[in-house]
């Protein structure tokens, strides 16, 4: 009987009643042993041989942020740059003010944050190592369904912010902006969202805003597939375990898709909207028929469908999809995030076949397009970029 003391029957209470009846019982430590890890308690590891925030299961909330360098900025002055930001984010990512912050209470709640940095074409003349620029960090070619605006498109540097919680994302990244404010001003910021956290189970793929299941085909973290596809593998040495991302907007034109029947919204993509089948199997991870034909011998994905488009052709044309819905003001879309060694080699050849065809582009429009290179991870005393720029 000694087993049932009020800790064990108030813990049991507390179960029962679930988060909102807390208030009630109080928030003794018996009763917090029970309770689960709050969302907001979580961590990611900000050191390491990658950048978080690649390899990083998506986060709820994104904001992408491009900054340009002010006049002048050498090589001191980015070191200056990256070690502020260096600073900043081990102490946000933890779960501690940065230094000067102005609203502390505000960085109590890590999230999941990751600040993954990135360097634009201009960092490499500003650092005085215009000849060390990968021959990819550049803007992608123009295609033809491209209508870029300058307002989303281009810039120096990057930030990439995620976590489970936006106000995290936000106070991070109103935190790195101001600490670098003389040096770099912000160009763009682009928020992005998926299912808050907890509300699907982990692991299931995002759902973007057509309705689509979209991210199926992805590398899985830590295999071989991902490290071959993602992680530079040290050419040149100073980007080993460093990658790069393409960062497209692209509008959706939800009221004139709204028009297709389920059938044709399938058809055009070559997945089921119910589970992201693909049309030729029942289950979301399937692999997909593309040679399968129905009776009258017409292929069951067509091959001007999205995914029959945008598979690989070759071995190069893979990468990682990490995208996030926005919408805003200005209408309802995808920020699709691609994460590859070498945007020439792996994205662009796919990017060029869906812009010369694909079903679904009566009804995508890319508004805005940017390059980055993001430097490898970093160690306590480093910052992103180090090896490069140290
Ligand atoms: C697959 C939607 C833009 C490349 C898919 C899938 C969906 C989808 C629903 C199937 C599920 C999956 O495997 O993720 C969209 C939408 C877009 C868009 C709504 C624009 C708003 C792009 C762009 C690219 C791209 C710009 C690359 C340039 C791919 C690739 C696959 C894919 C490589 C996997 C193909 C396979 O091997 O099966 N997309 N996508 N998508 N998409 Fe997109």
């Amino acid at each position: 009987m000694a087993r049932f003391t009020r800790r064990a029957l108030l813990g049991g209470g507390v179960a029962a009643l679930g988060a909102a009846g807390l208030g009630a019982v109080g928030g003794g430590t018996a009763v917090a042993s029970r309770i689960p890890e709050p969302i907001g308690a979580r961590t990611v590891e900000i050191h390491g041989a990658h950048q978080a925030g690649i390899d990083t299961s998506a986060q709820s909330f994104a904001s992408f942020v491009a900054l340009d360098l002010a006049d002048g900025i050498d090589r001191d002055g980015l070191v200056g740059i990256m070690r502020v930001w260096a600073e900043d984010a081990r102490r946000l990512t933890t779960g501690m003010p940065a230094l000067g912050d102005t609203e502390p209470e505000l960085a109590v709640d890590p999230a999941r944050l990751t600040v993954t940095v990135g360097y634009g074409p201009a960092v490499f003349d500003a650092a005085g190592l215009t000849d060390l620029r990968p021959a990819w960090l550049k803007p992608l070619p123009a295609f033809p369904i491209d209508r870029l605006e300058e307002r989303w498109s281009g810039g120096d540097l990057l930030l990439q912010v995620c976590a489970d919680d936006p106000v995290t994302v936000s106070h991070a990244v109103r935190t790195l902006t101001r600490s670098v404010r003389s040096l770099a001003t912000v160009r763009w910021i682009q928020r992005g969202f998926r299912r808050a956290a907890g509300t699907r189970p982990d692991g299931t793929t995002m759902r973007n805003l057509m309705g689509q299941v979209d991210g199926t085909v992805n590398p899985v973290p830590h295999s071989p597939d991902f490290d071959r596809q993602v992680w530079n593998p040290g050419d040149p040495p100073w980007m080993a375990g460093g990658t790069s991302l393409v960062l497209r907007r692209i509008r959706m034109e939800l009221d004139t898709w709204d028009e297709l029947d389920r059938p044709a919204r399938e058809l055009a993509v070559g997945r089921r909207l119910s589970n992201g089948a693909p049309l030729t199997g029942s289950e979301e991870y399937d692999d997909a028929d593309f040679e399968a034909t129905d009776r009258f011998g017409i292929p069951v994905i067509p091959p001007e469908s999205h995914v029959a488009r945008a598979r690989p052709r070759t071995g190069d044309e893979q990468f990682l999809r990490r995208g996030y819905n926005y919408d805003d003001q200005d209408g309802v879309g995808l920020l699709f995030a691609a994460y590859q060694v070498d945007v020439e080699r792996q994205f662009v050849p796919v990017q060029q076949r869906l812009a010369e065809h694909d079903a679904l582009n009566p009804w995508i429009t890319p508004i805005g397009s940017a390059v980055f290179l993001l430097p490898p991870g970093f160690g306590p005393d480093g910052y992103p970029g180090d090896v490069l720029l140290g």
